[in-house]
């Protein structure tokens, strides 16, 4: 307890560490932390709320100073329960929808409007959005977004989209890569650079060529996508500055536990690489 205590040390919970994302804003967590000398211990959650509540619960029992929580199971209970009753300042981001206290999020609406702006302007006009079917809150207003635009440019989102739900993986893009193909759909939007990789590899075992026989949007911008044939097209999220700033407003929280809630929304931007073709 007293050593963690001198170390002063933040805690961590994402959902999945084996995807790039998170190491990135993990790295973004860790530059600020040996800034200020703290010591960031992470976990990753698996969706698995209990898992979740023991870490928290551990952290806590260590005197951990804060808590930064990216993943999506972490209960009302929890929070209200462990963290407020400890009076541990914690702040909660991405798949995390408990819109509650510190935040530091994306403009996810904006990057589903941009997603569908560029697909529309390559000439496609069925296009096939691959998404979990317990997609979190972030990645709805992706999918609200998309819509959106569509609707602006008087194009009805029935006619023009399908859906396909699958996991936030590489499996899941990969599994779906035969349906995608059944779809008719000449563009793929994937909801996250993952999705699209194991899709790719998906397609190409059916003998499909990205983006000859069909287009591939991803969406994160993880460094993965520039190395893939051939280079995903896809919305970059500022990662490691998200990691950044998720710390810079906890340390605030940690100094100044009384100040109002901090939100803070970073922009999103389209990256043009070459898996979508012009079909127009
Ligand atoms: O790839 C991980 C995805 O989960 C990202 O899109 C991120 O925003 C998170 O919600």
């Amino acid at each position: 307890n007293l050593i963690l205590n001198e170390a002063k040390s933040i805690g961590v919970v994402v959902p999945n560490i084996g995807n790039p994302f998170f190491s990135s804003f993990i790295d973004g967590i860790q530059r600020v932390s040996r800034e200020f000398d703290y010591l960031p211990f992470n976990f990753s959650g698996h969706n698995n709320p209990k898992l979740e509540e023991y870490y928290v619960e551990q952290l806590i029992a260590r005197g951990t100073n804060g808590l930064i929580i990216a993943s999506s199971s972490i209960t009302k209970d929890t929070i209200n329960g462990i963290l407020k009753k400890n009076r541990t300042p914690y702040l909660l981001m991405d798949q995390n929808p408990l819109s509650d206290g510190d935040q530091v999020r994306t403009s996810d609406k904006v990057g589903g409007h941009l997603v569908a702006k560029y697909l529309l302007s390559m000439g496609h006009k069925k296009i096939v959005i691959i998404v979990p079917d317990d997609a979190t809150d972030n990645i709805k207003l992706r999918i609200t977004g998309f819509k959106e635009e569509l609707t602006d440019q008087n194009i009805n989102p029935d006619e023009t989209v399908s859906i396909i739900f699958t996991p936030l993986t590489k499996l899941g893009g990969y599994d779906v890569a035969g349906a995608v193909i059944d779809s008719g759909a000449s563009a793929v939007f994937a909801v996250n650079d993952e999705m699209a990789i194991g899709l790719y590899r998906g397609l190409k075992n059916l003998g499909i060529e990205v983006p000859r026989d069909i287009s591939v949007m991803g969406y994160d911008g993880i460094d993965l996508g520039t190395y893939v044939e051939p280079a995903l097209t896809t919305i970059q999220q500022p990662i490691a500055r998200m990691g950044e700033l998720a710390m810079q407003l906890l340390i605030n929280r940690i100094n100044n536990p009384d100040i109002n809630h901090q939100v803070v929304e970073l922009p999103v931007r389209l990256i043009q690489r070459e898996s979508v073709v012009n079909i127009s």
